[in-house]
């Protein structure tokens, strides 16, 4: 039998502070997440500033909280794995000069993660069997995107947003009608007490084969909703302007996932990212999904949003390829997923 491989992966590229340690890219031992949330809610949104001080305040304290939990101490990893990019370039920095500090000083490899790769890898923790190739869905405060993966850290990007990201869009309504930050898992829930009928919010049109997407439309649409219902001293039904939001947005994620689907001739695609726990998305897609014969994997919410198990699972894959990261590596707040 071979010989298990144990990560210690670190993840610190928004506003949460996360450490792990995961076997063979598949089994989370720890999943420690020092979550920023209640720092930035009085702001309305991440500071960038404040997320990499709580990141220094926090990191020591989150790697040893995670190899207590798995019963290990350094001597027992076999490779650090550590986002750096895409994401705030002062919060990266904290998580990467940590984990080269740790690598030096243990000499064991280092492997660099895109945190993009880390949030597909989630799917590899959940579902034991899944093997490239497969589609995903990639649905997070930063990003959109479809992507074929190929085969383990390879992937070939079909569609992605063309201006704001699913989760941003869901946090600026949020936003507007009160709900504070994180505005997607407050949507989530006041829609549903609404009407996902009530309120016909536009959607981008795009070439019939374009997968790509738009959200930026369907926010300004909520905006000048709110602002002619204010100016008519007219009641506004928060409820089901998040019901009609979340469906138009729904509605684009998941006909566009299907069509990618039909494309490649596959009949598997994961979600992921922290949209992917939005319930009436999983609902949707999944009711899709078994209409075409489509499978529809989705990760644990908890392993979702940012997290430092799904970058061990990331690094766990090209630790295996024996790309090994030199000490010199910056963070890349820009980084493209599949580069370097
Ligand atoms: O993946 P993630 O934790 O961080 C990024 O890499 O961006 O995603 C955070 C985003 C936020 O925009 C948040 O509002 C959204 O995911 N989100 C949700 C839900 N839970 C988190 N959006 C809709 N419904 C949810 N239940
Ligand atoms: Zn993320």
């Amino acid at each position: 039998m071979e010989k298990d491989i144990k990560i210690l992966a670190i993840e610190s590229s928004c506003d949460e502070t996360s450490a792990a340690v995961v076997i063979n890219g598949r089994k989370v031992l720890s999943n420690v997440i020092s979550s920023q949330i209640a720092i930035h809610t009085k702001f309305g949104g991440v500071v960038p500033e404040v997320a990499s001080r709580k990141h220094i305040e926090a990191i020591a304290t989150v790697v040893n909280e995670a190899l207590i939990e798995a019963k290990l101490t350094f001597n027992d990893i076999d490779a650090i794995g550590v986002t750096y990019g895409p994401g705030l370039v002062g919060a990266l920095l904290v998580g990467v000069q940590y984990a080269k500090g740790l690598s030096y000083a243990l000499g064991k490899p280092l492997i660099r993660v895109n945190h993009i790769e880390g949030h597909i890898s989630a799917n590899f923790i959940q579902h034991k069997d899944l093997k490239p190739p497969f589609l995903c869905l990639v649905v997070s405060g930063g990003h959109t995107f479809i992507v074929y993966v190929k085969d383990y850290g390879e992937f070939e990007v079909m569609g992605q947003t063309r201006d704001d990201a699913a989760g941003e869009a869901y946090d600026k309504v949020a936003r507007a009608i009160g709900l504070g930050y994180p505005g997607g898992p407050k949507i989530d829930k006041l829609a549903k007490e609404g009407n996902e009928n009530a309120i016909k919010f536009p959607r981008a049109n795009f070439h019939e084969e374009s997968l790509d997407f738009s959200f930026s439309g369907v926010k300004s649409a909520v905006l000048n909703y709110l602002n002619k219902m204010e100016m008519k001293n007219e009641e506004i039904n928060k409820a089901d302007v998040a019901a009609s939001f979340q469906k138009a947005v729904v509605d684009f994620l998941v006909s566009n996932a299907i069509k990618a689907c039909k494309i490649k001739k596959v009949d598997k695609i994961a979600v992921a990212g922290g949209v992917a726990s939005n319930s009436f998305l999983r609902k949707t897609l999944q009711e899709e999904g078994s209409i075409n014969n489509i499978a529809v994997l989705f990760p644990e919410p908890i392993l979702c949003t940012d997290n430092a198990a799904m970058i061990g699972s990331a690094a766990y894959f090209e630790y295996l390829k024996g790309t090994e990261a030199p000490l010199d590596f910056n963070a890349i707040p820009n980084l493209k997923l599949g580069e370097r």
